[in-house]
């Protein structure tokens, strides 16, 4: 049997150590406080922002979500936007993705203050992550190394394969991961939905990392067995047997990758909740810069 990757432990400790690291800023007369703009019904976007929301005030973060409705314009959207850069008492602003067709999400994230940037989605921030000088981590990102470091899986000359290509996961963990640096010195490729042969890069690698948002898309038999994986899908799937209609899964096909690999990582249960601890994570590192 593989070792579980456990994202709940992890991230609950994550947020124990994010809860104190508040209580000692809360005593020196700030309070952190992130604010969450959600615009229109996408009903996984509202489970989303409703766990942020919780998990802010269980660290003793304050919260405040601002729904707005699907007919937002963008101009409305932009000047919400402003007036929270303008809030001095705001210190984290995050846009939660998607937002409804007609609104751009780059122009949103793009008016965010830099420094008030959680997601870490500006160019700017983008752009000094890149650069090996970060201001904050992407979170999801940053929730797969932290799981990797906390489970003592060497990482650094290690072969990783990320399978997923996007601005929030796949690009920004490759730079991460190839980054000379103590969580990185990885040597990384980047397979996507458009890969050839995938399964060539995955049987070589000593960490899969699947953030391509295709349920199944990595089995067992493309995997070599001392490999660790890493599952980054958040799919929703129609399933008549749950309360809510549906059922989260991953990008891994989990009962046959964990009979190959030496370390797995569920989902649910594994990198989802750790998103969520790493955004606190910046919320703190926001405080902290505009003090
Ligand atoms: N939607 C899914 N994941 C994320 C995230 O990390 N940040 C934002 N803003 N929206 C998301």
């Amino acid at each position: 049997m593989p070792t579980i990757i456990d994202g709940k432990k992890i991230s609950a400790e994550i947020r124990q150590e994010v809860k104190t690291e508040v209580s000692e800023i809360k005593a020196r007369g700030m309070e952190p406080h992130l604010a969450v703009i959600i615009v229109g019904s996408d009903p996984g976007s509202q489970v989303y922002v409703r766990n942020k929301h919780k998990a802010c005030e269980e660290a003793g973060i304050r919260s405040t979500v601002i729904e707005m409705p699907e007919t937002t314009t963008q101009e409305q959207l932009l000047a919400q936007v402003e007036k929270l850069n303008q809030d001095k008492t705001v210190h984290g602003i995050l846009v939660q993705s998607p937002v409804p067709k007609g609104l751009s999400e780059e122009k949103a994230f793009e008016s965010i203050h830099p420094l008030k940037d959680v997601d870490c989605f500006h160019p700017q921030n983008v752009g000094l992550l890149m650069l090996g000088r970060p201001r904050f981590l992407p979170a999801t990102p940053a929730g797969v190394i932290e799981l990797l470091v906390r489970y003592n899986i060497k990482i650094s000359g290690q072969y990783v394969v990320i399978v997923g290509r996007s601005n929030i996961v796949g690009k920004p963990l490759a730079g991460m991961l190839a980054q000379k640096s103590e969580r990185g010195n990885a040597t990384v490729t980047v397979c996507h939905t458009g890969t050839k042969g995938l399964a060539y890069y995955t049987k070589q690698a000593d960490i899969v990392i699947a953030a391509a948002g295709r349920p199944g898309l990595i089995t067992g038999d493309m995997l070599n067995s001392n490999c660790t994986v890493i599952d980054v899908g958040t799919n929703r799937i129609p399933d008549a047997t749950k309360k809510s209609g549906y059922s989260l899964v991953g990008d891994v096909d989990f009962e046959s990758a964990s009979k190959v690999a030496a370390n797995i990582s569920p989902v649910p249960g594994g990198v989802g909740l750790m998103t969520i601890a790493m955004l606190l994570k910046n919320c703190v590192m926001a405080t902290k810069l505009q003090s």
